[in-house]
C-alpha cells in the first residue's frame, strides 16, 4: 500500500490516539470494528445507506420553546449588532461593543482559530480559563484532546477547520452558560457562520447542540446523525452533533461513540453526498 506524507501523518496520529484512548494492545488476529451494530444490538433508527445513497438527515423537528425571560432587550440589541457584522473584523468589534455583564468578569475576547475558509467549523461552549488569557479557543487540556481526534482523520486547525464557541467570553468559573446567555450570542453565531461559509459544521457538546439545534434532546440523542442547520445569508448547512472533548476527559469510556462520529465526518470531507432529505 504506498500512502503519502499526509496519509501517514494521519493513520499515524490515529494510532497515537487509540494509544491515548487506552486501546494499547492488540487482542485478536484480525482487526473488530467495535463500531459497527452488533447481532444482538436493536435494530438501528435508520437503514443502513445503499452505495451513493445520500444519508439520511435527521427530519425537522420542532423547535425547543425558548423561556420568555430568556428574550431581554440584550437579546435584540445583539441580533441588530450581528446582523450588521460584514466582515470577520466588524464582526469581533461588534461583540466587543457589547455590553454584557460576562465582559466585565472575563479577561479576552475569545473569538477564533484556525482557518477561516476551510469550509469546516467546529463550534464549542465557551471559553476556559486558558482560553480567556490566550485569547484563543480550544488551547487547554480539552482543546489538546480535540486536537488530537482531530489529527486521527488528517484534521489540523492550522491547515483545513475552524474553532470557534457559543460565548466568546469566559463565563465565571466555567459554569455552563444560561439560556439568556446564549439567545444573546447565537445570533452572533449564525453570523460569523454566514461569514466563513462552512460546507460542514460539528457542534462539540450539549451547549452548542441546543444553542444552534434548538431541539429538545440531549447530546446523547442528538450525536452521531447529520442534522440540517439553517444559517441566515447561507442556506442549509450539513451538521454533526458529536461530544464535548471536556465529558470525553470526565467518561473515556465515551470515546468510542466519539470515534464513531469522527469517521461520519471523514467520510462527509471525503465527499460522501451530503446529507439530504430522509429516505421515503
Ligand atoms: N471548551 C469549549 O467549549 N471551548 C473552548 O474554547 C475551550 C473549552
Amino acid at each position: 500500500m504506498d500512502l503519502d506524507a499526509a496519509e501517514t501523518a494521519a493513520l499515524i496520529a490515529a494510532l497515537e490516539l487509540q494509544i491515548a484512548w487506552g486501546a494499547d494492545e492488540a487482542l485478536d488476529e484480525a482487526p473488530l470494528d467495535r463500531t459497527r451494530p452488533r447481532p444482538a444490538a436493536p435494530a438501528p433508527q435508520s437503514v443502513p445507506a445503499r452505495p451513493g445513497t445520500p444519508p439520511a438527515m435527521v427530519p425537522a423537528a420542532p423547535r425547543a420553546p425558548v423561556p420568555a425571560a430568556a428574550f431581554t432587550s440584550a437579546t435584540l440589541r445583539a441580533g441588530e449588532l450581528a446582523a450588521g457584522a460584514d466582515s470577520l473584523e466588524a464582526l469581533r468589534e461588534a461583540l466587543a461593543a457589547l455590553d454584557h455583564p460576562l465582559r466585565e468578569t472575563a479577561g479576552n475576547l475569545v473569538l477564533s482559530d484556525g482557518v477561516a475558509d476551510s469550509g469546516l467549523v467546529l463550534v464549542g461552549e465557551a471559553p476556559g480559563a486558558d482560553e480567556d488569557r490566550q485569547g484563543k479557543p480550544f488551547v487547554g487540556v480539552s482543546g489538546r484532546l480535540l486536537d488530537r481526534m482531530l489529527a486521527s482523520i488528517g484534521v489540523e486547525r492550522a491547515r483545513n477547520a475552524y474553532l470557534t464557541n457559543i460565548l466568546p467570553w469566559r463565563p465565571p468559573g466555567n459554569r455552563t452558560p444560561t439560556d439568556a446567555e446564549m439567545n444573546v450570542f447565537t445570533p452572533f453565531v449564525l453570523r460569523h457562520l454566514a461569514l466563513v461559509r462552512p460546507r460542514h459544521l460539528v457542534l462539540l457538546g450539549g451547549t452548542a447542540a441546543k444553542a444552534l439545534l434548538r431541539r429538545n434532546e440531549g447530546i446523547t440523542r442528538l450525536r452521531g446523525r447529520w442534522h440540517s442547520l439553517e444559517v441566515p445569508g447561507l442556506g442549509a448547512v450539513p451538521t454533526l452533533a458529536t461530544l464535548h472533548p471536556a465529558y470525553l476527559l470526565r467518561q473515556p469510556a465515551a470515546k468510542r461513540e466519539a470515534w464513531t462520529d469522527l469517521r461520519l465526518l471523514r467520510r462527509a470531507l471525503d465527499g460522501a453526498p451530503p446529507p439530504g432529505p430522509p429516505e421515503a
